[in-house]
């Protein structure tokens, strides 16, 4: 695992931007060779798809022929929904790049049978060849996805109800009014996730110090859903100071030694 140390959210978001675009790039994308690129929401990635519009609107990077998966998406609420994350994907980040509309792949939350639809994620995804480079970001428990605590570390495209935990920290998208947060999510699984050629997860802020610290320092367990990312051979971590706080100074210091 890399794990990558940043003094704060600009810079880790920045880092995290260069690295997509310059794998993007290196992969050179055409109509019949695309790349796929697995995407979060959050808080946390938002600085990450300011800075790849940006660089977009710069011609560093098309994502033309980019095709994308998002990890998740609440049951029960419409495309249209402001806190869906469709609308939030295509407010942040889609509306402002060339990606084609049909490359957009999101779980429909409002699916009659949504078995069928995760069972159908998980083909459309082997049908494009697996993802390239899936970016996430965790929960303060740990999470990967909605993959809450507990989540079988092979896990795939499913149902899974959240936590009062996830619910209460997510109330702040809806007005803080607990009742309106959806209880059930669909979410890709964290085998999944670990099928991508490559990961990388972002944190930032001292809520997130204890989810690394069990990530990184931590056994592999379900209870640290994020703690898997060890068995992954491309594995990254991009963290900020504060999120790192937790770790030993040795763990620190070797990673930052290892990155010069
Ligand atoms: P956040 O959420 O980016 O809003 O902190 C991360 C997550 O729950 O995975």
């Amino acid at each position: 695992m890399r794990v990558i140390i940043k003094p704060d959210y600009e810079s880790v978001s920045a880092w995290a931007a260069e690295y997509i675009v310059s794998k993007i790039n290196a992969f050179a994308p055409t109509e019949n060779k695309k790349f796929v690129l697995g995407l979060p929401t959050g808080s946390t990635p938002l600085g990450v798809y300011r800075e790849l519009i940006k660089m977009y609107k710069e011609g560093k990077v098309s994502f033309e022929n980019v095709i994308t998966f998002n990890m998740d998406e609440y049951v029960g609420l419409p495309a249209d929904h402001p806190q869906s994350y469709h609308y939030f994907m295509f407010e942040n980040f889609f509306n402002h790049i060339d990606i084609k509309k049909e490359n957009i792949h999101i779980l429909d939350g409002m699916a009659k049978d949504a078995q069928l639809e995760c069972e159908n994620y998980e083909k459309a995804i082997a049908g494009c060849g697996g993802i390239d480079l899936f970016l996430g970001g965790i929960g303060e428990d740990g999470h990967i996805a909605f993959n809450e605590p507990f989540s079988s570390l092979t896990s795939r495209t499913r149902i899974k109800t959240l936590t009062s935990d996830t619910i209460k920290v997510n109330s702040r998208f809806f007005d803080y009014d607990i009742s309106k947060v959806p209880t059930r999510a669909m979410t890709v699984g964290v085998g999944t996730i670990m099928d991508a050629k490559e990961v990388i997860i972002l944190a930032n802020g001292v809520k997130k110090a204890k989810a690394i610290y069990h990530g990184i320092e931590g056994a592999v367990s379900h209870k640290w859903t994020i703690s898997v990312l060890q068995n992954h051979q491309h594995g990254i971590i991009v963290c900020d100071n504060e999120a790192a706080s937790e770790l030993e100074p040795d763990t620190i210091k070797y990673f930052k030694d290892i990155e010069k």
